[in-house]
């Protein structure tokens, strides 16, 4: 859907795109390629999720002889590390057919991350591209606060310039690092998760990634024992009342809400066990007394935050398409490149997946 520059000054004023009319002295700054995916703020407002029946791609591909195929003719397959995260040249995602993309699912659940470098192909297709392309791997997230491209909803979109932000700032905090996983507060959070840049930095702006598989890991058995035994409450309140605030878009176009999920789940189709709290959404182990979960809570977040052994840290470069499996994985945005005053504008296709399945069998959650 083409959008003009008119429409984007009138819905996102702050952005003033236009050059005042007494400048015309001043060269003219070129127009920005992407304009018609800069942040929408729409006042529409939408009734809550519903529940689905998730059929996840990558189980498709567990049946495959060779469910690596799809990188047969990459001319590079690097690990990031040992546990987490491939980086591939040479595999354009465009040219994947419906079984190369089971079989990418899949390695992603397994990988946790895959790194695609040039991919200028998969990124100039454009919005209908990027919705045809998630809706291979499950329902399509609206996100309640965001900005995105005006006409397309489903499209989450990042975007800082030197005049403008719409994400969630920790202006107050000593970092920027907020590990989580994306929208856990809904019943069904995402799963395989693609995302890119259309404009970055010269320099920083890095994404860094952590493996829930291998956090969990790191612990005593007797204490993931006792971890399997828990749920928490993850919520999107605390989000919806930033926008209500003014800040970010200022729009809540669906109200919150709360979900509970269990504090170590089982990936449904690699059958891996992941911690599964974050400091951003998770608020309370149900059950507990408030000093009991804030201790076992703030230890997990720690945890989390500290042990590098399990990160892996995405350095962009254009046309880089990046995959992560939200349900074994968190993530966190590095806002370094302030001062710079350049713009680091990204899109995020999001296909929910199944509600969280507990690792201890008979987990009951309602
Ligand atoms: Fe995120």
């Amino acid at each position: 859907m083409a959008t003009t520059v008119e429409t984007i000054t009138a819905v996102v004023p702050s952005l003033n795109l236009r050059s005042p009319a007494n400048d015309t002295q001043e060269p003219k700054e070129p127009a920005y390629r992407y304009a018609n995916l800069l942040p929408h703020f729409s006042p529409a407002t939408y009734p809550p999720l519903t529940p689905f029946v998730h059929a996840d791609p990558g189980a498709r591909a567990l049946a495959h002889p060779d469910p690596r195929s799809f990188l047969a003719n990459a001319s590079s397959v690097v690990d990031l590390t040992p546990n987490l995260g491939t980086e591939v040249r040479g595999v354009s995602l465009t040219e994947l057919d419906s079984d190369g993309r089971d079989q990418l699912a899949l390695e992603v659940a397994r990988r946790g991350l895959l790194v695609f470098r040039d991919q200028k192909d998969f990124i100039d297709r454009g919005p209908e591209y990027y919705l045809t392309w998630g809706s291979h791997f499950g329902r399509l997230h609206i996100h309640p606060t965001s900005g995105h491209p005006q006409g397309y909803p489903e499209l989450h979109l990042v975007y800082k310039d030197a005049n403008s932000t719409f994400n969630f700032e920790l202006d107050d905090s000593t970092t920027t690092t907020m590990w989580h996983s994306d929208v856990s507060y809904e019943l069904q959070p995402p799963g395989l998760t693609t995302f890119f840049l259309l404009a970055q930095p010269t320099v920083g702006g890095d994404t860094l990634f952590t493996s829930q598989v291998s956090t969990l890991k790191r612990l005593s058995p007797q204490y993931v024992a006792f971890l399997r035994t828990l749920k928490a409450v993850h919520s999107g309140v605390q989000q919806a009342e930033f926008s209500r605030a003014g800040k970010r878009g200022g729009i809540v176009r669906r109200e919150p809400v709360e979900h509970v999920h269990p504090v170590v789940r089982r990936h449904p189709v690699t059958g891996q066990e992941a911690l599964y709290v974050n400091r951003q959404f998770t608020r309370r182990i149900v059950g507990l007394k408030r000093e009991e979960s804030e201790n076992i809570l703030n230890f997990l977040y720690d945890h989390i935050d500290r042990t590098g052994d399990n990160q892996a840290r995405v350095k962009w470069s254009p046309n880089t398409v990046v995959l992560w499996d939200n349900r074994v994985t968190a993530h966190s945005a590095i806002v370094d490149y302030g001062e710079s005053k350049e713009r680091r504008h990204g899109a995020r296709i999001t296909p929910q997946a199944e509600r969280p399945v507990p690792a201890l069998d008979g987990l009951q959650l309602d």
